[in-house]
Parts: structure tokens; sequence; C-alpha cells
């Protein structure tokens, strides 16, 4: 009587199938669970006459180690048959879908050129607050008290306090380096300025400058010229000629306005440099006494030269673009131009 029960449920084991998680658990419940029909055979055995004990426990315990087995069994199946169902439609000769790269803003771009070259002849990095004191924008630098950049026009002061500004030229960043180290000092200072312009396709209140900085023993005006020829030449290519023009700055002594020979017509006069063949990239000059000394170092002992020039300008020059504010405007028919640039 039981031998054919037993025999029965062994044949149940053998049918018995499993294509998914909840008929995996019926199988679980039918034939492994503490209630199982297995679990019930070990039940009957107190009914079992002793004599019959042993040879009935041996066979009741094949069942639940043929139940166990299947189990297993099924427990795979139905595992790799969700990997199937998953993968199920993935048609791998399809082309793939491709997605647009990025590329570097031309700013970005260009500063990095800008960093490289100068780096190559030893300036480092040096960064600074973009919320400066009227000290390291303005008073360090030999501004003097009246000096009209230092009026509302051309500055954005903070809540009305005509301490604190918005660094309208990075030179600030060169004062600080200045009261913190002493000679040779060879930085490069690239930084975001604000200016309150009013915005047209040549001027904007916010934009990029790089400014650089040498100081140390008989540091010359030869030496800022070559400096700049050697820039102007990795920038623009080794047949760019060079101009300095007499200026003024107050922090600089003698001041020249560097201009390089026109892009466009290679210095045959055109519209972009309204007909003369040269084009301004920036300042520069012999660093004053006075601000060596305003920032404690000997001026007796020491020269430097400064220049500064704006990141735009010379990005505008490069890839001639004849609008400022195409930079700020994340036009993506713009920006695409310069993938690849980097
Ligand atoms: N700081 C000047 C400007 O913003 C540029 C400059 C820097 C000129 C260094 C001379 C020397 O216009």
């Amino acid at each position: 009587m039981q031998s054919e029960k037993i025999d029965q449920i062994k044949a149940e084991i053998a049918a018995a199938n499993a294509g998914n998680p909840d008929e995996l658990e019926a199988y679980r419940m039918r034939f492994i669970s503490k209630k199982s029909v297995v679990g019930a055979l070990f039940a009957e055995m107190r009914h079992i006459p002793n004599e019959q004990k042993k040879a009935y426990g041996q066979l009741v315990n094949e069942v639940k180690q043929l139940a166990e087995e299947k189990f297993q069994a099924l427990i795979q199946q139905v595992d790799s048959g969700g990997r199937e169902k998953e993968y199920q439609g993935v048609d791998l000769t399809l082309p793939p879908t491709t997605w647009p790269v990025g590329g570097i803003h031309p700013l970005t771009a260009t500063r990095q050129r800008i960093v490289e070259i100068f780096e190559r002849i030893g300036f480092n990095l040096s960064e600074g607050p973009e919320i400066e004191d009227d000290w390291h924008n303005f008073t360090a630098l030999n501004f003097p008290e009246n000096h009209p950049a230092r009026e509302m026009q051309d500055t954005f002061f903070i809540e009305k306090n005509p301490d604190i500004a918005l660094r309208t030229h990075t030179s600030s960043v060169q004062v600080r380096v200045m009261e913190n180290e002493q000679p040779p000092i060879r930085t490069l200072s690239p930084g975001r300025v604000f200016r309150n312009e009013a915005i047209s396709a040549r001027a904007h209140c916010i934009f990029h400058q790089v400014e650089g900085l040498y100081v140390d023993e008989n540091v010359s005006f030869a030496n800022l010229k070559q400096t700049l020829y050697h820039f102007a030449k990795e920038m623009f290519g080794k047949n760019t000629q060079v101009r300095f023009r007499p200026s003024f700055f107050p922090f600089t002594e003698p001041s020249a306005e560097i201009d390089i020979s026109c892009q466009l017509c290679g210095g045959k006069g055109c519209n972009i440099c309204k007909g003369t063949g040269w084009v301004e990239i920036g300042g520069s000059g012999m660093v004053d006494p006075n601000v060596l000394e305003n920032c404690g170092i000997d001026s007796e002992k020491y020269t430097g030269f400064a220049f500064g020039m704006g990141i735009e300008r010379i990005a505008m020059l490069k890839y001639q673009i004849n609008d400022l504010r195409l930079f700020t405007e994340n036009d993506i028919r713009f920006l695409q131009q310069f993938r690849g640039l980097l």
C-alpha cells in the first residue's frame, strides 16, 4: 500500500516541470517543504510496524533525495530560462546606435594652448579670487586714487562697498603671488574677469584673461619681447610678426601694447585689421618698481615684466570668429565646429 504511494510520488517527481519562479515554488511546496507529500511520508513513520521501519525509512529517504535533486535541476532551468527571456529580441546584426561625441569649448581649448606654451618655458599657474579688494585689484598695482578704472562705469562693486569688487583683470593674482613668494617668479594667471561694459560683438562684461609675470634679477625688456615673440609664433604660426606699441598702464613702466600681424590677410590689410595689417592681442610692460615694493619685493635688486591678453581675443583671431557673443550663447552649431580641437 505504502510502496504504491511512494512509486506514485516518484513518478510525479520525475514528471514535474517548472518554467518560472511560481511553478518552482509550487514544486517546492509539494515535494520539499515540511508540509509536502514527502514530509507526510516521514510523518507516516510512526504508524509503520517496528520491523518494517528500517526498509520504509530507506525508501522515504530515497524519495527525499530524488525530490531534492530534481529541485536543484529545476532551479537551474528557471534561472537560465529567465536569462534567455531577457535577451530575447536582441538582434546582434543591427547597426549600433552612435552617440555624438562632445567637444572642448573653444575658449577652454585656447586657454589650454596658451598655458601649454608658457609652461614649456618655465611658467607655473596661479589662481586667485574673482571677488577682490581694492588693494589687490588697484592700489597695489599703482592705480592713482582718482583713476577712471575705479569708477562705477568700469567696475562691478559688491553691495556698494567701494572696497570689494569683481576683479577687472587677473593682475590681482600676480599681486597675491608676489606678496607670498620671493623671486624668481614666473607665473601665468588665467581667469575670468568682469567689467561694467555694454555687451557687443567686440566687448562683454564677463571675459577671460591670461596674465604672465616674470620677476628676477636682470629681467629686461628684451626678455619680455623674446617671450612674446615665442608665444606668438607658437600660437599663430612661425610667420607671425610681432609689434610693440608704446602705451600706458599704471603698473608697468615702460608699457607697450602687443600687436601681431593680421592672421587673415597676412599683413596686407583687410577689414579685420582695418587695413593696417596689425591686430592687438594685449598689453605688457616692465613691472613698475612701486608695484614690486607694494608687494614686499626689493626693487633695487629685482626687475620684472608682465603681460596680459584676452583669451576671447586670441581665440577670435586664431579661429576667425567675428562676434564675441558666440562664445557664451551655447549654440551647438557654433560649438560643433570646434570638435576635436584638443
Ligand atoms: N591688466 C591689463 C589689462 O587688463 C593688461 C596688462 C597686464 C598690461 C600686464 C600690462 C601688463 O588691461
